[in-house]
């Protein structure tokens, strides 16, 4: 029988190729959005995912989408973290709604979705869930103090959760992205992205099919042996 994984953020940029990748490779995919409801509808149409609206920085929205996942499609097999925002600003101008807004959609959200599924898994005695991370929470990134603290608390919420659930067959990992080719990326100013870009020692930002291999290995058997792990995809941009 076909596993269901839930995709967060799963209809637009990295996360929309991840849905396609893991729906061609045989899961059931829901594609979680928060608002955009003309991309969701495209993805649905063109890749054959279902979509389900909700917000993950919301606990209790958390709770409900998963019950509705699990009512249309059964329980989540793969849960991928993978919805996050941007409020860049250096931190002598970051307000507290900017540093609030992407701690709870880029970390909390972590939180949210893994306590709804848990309990679930554990009793299954399998699971596979997937942080996404970003190069900026490995190295910190000027003008990001609230981003690159969310992405980096996404590394260690994943090495402590990879320990919790090592004995019951779910493992736990983090994929850490460089700068890829999305929107969130081209909203960066012109001049600032042909720097990093100059930066890149493959001289490219990534594709988000990229990412999606990695995530795709990361939830098939063979990575069965692999938890509380950073799988980097960055061009060599940064190394660790
Ligand atoms: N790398 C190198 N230099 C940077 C930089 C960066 N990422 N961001 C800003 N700077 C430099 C600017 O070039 C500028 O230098 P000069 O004074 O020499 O021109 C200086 O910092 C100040 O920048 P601004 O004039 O733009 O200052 P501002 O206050 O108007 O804006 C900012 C600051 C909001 C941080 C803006 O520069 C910005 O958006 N920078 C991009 C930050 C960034 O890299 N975000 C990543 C988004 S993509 C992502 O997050 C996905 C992922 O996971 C990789």
């Amino acid at each position: 029988m076909s596993k269901v994984a839930l995709v967060t953020g799963g209809t637009r940029g990295i996360g929309r190729a991840i849905s396609e990748r893991l729906s061609r490779d045989g899961y059931k995919v829901a594609a979680n959005y928060a608002g955009n409801d003309d991309a969701a509808q495209k993805c649905a149409a063109e890749i054959g995912v279902d979509v389900f609206k909700f917000d993950v920085g919301d606990y209790d929205a958390c709770a409900e989408g998963i019950a509705a996942i699990t009512e249309k499609l059964g329980p989540v097999d793969v849960l991928v973290n993978n919805a996050g925002i941007t409020r860049d600003a250096m931190l002598h101008k970051m307000t507290r709604e900017m540093w609030d807004d992407v701690i709870r959609v880029d970390l909390t959200s972590a939180f949210n979705l893994c306590h709804a599924v848990i309990e679930s898994m554990r009793e299954r005695n399998f699971g596979r869930i997937i942080n996404i991370s970003s190069i900026n929470g490995q190295k910190g990134q000027m003008g990001q103090v609230n981003y690159s603290a969310a992405k980096a608390g996404l590394i260690g919420f994943t090495k402590a959760l990879a320990q919790e659930t090592a004995r019951k067959g779910i493992t736990v990992n983090t994929v850490c992205p460089g700068y890829v080719d999305t929107d969130m990326v081209a909203a960066v100013p012109e001049k600032v992205l042909n720097g990093i870009i100059a930066g890149i020692p493959m001289g490219r930002l990534g594709k988000a099919e990229e990412i999606a291999g990695c995530v795709a290995f990361l939830a098939s058997d063979d990575a069965a042996f692999m938890t509380g792990s950073t799988l980097t995809a960055n061009g060599a941009q940064y190394i660790t």
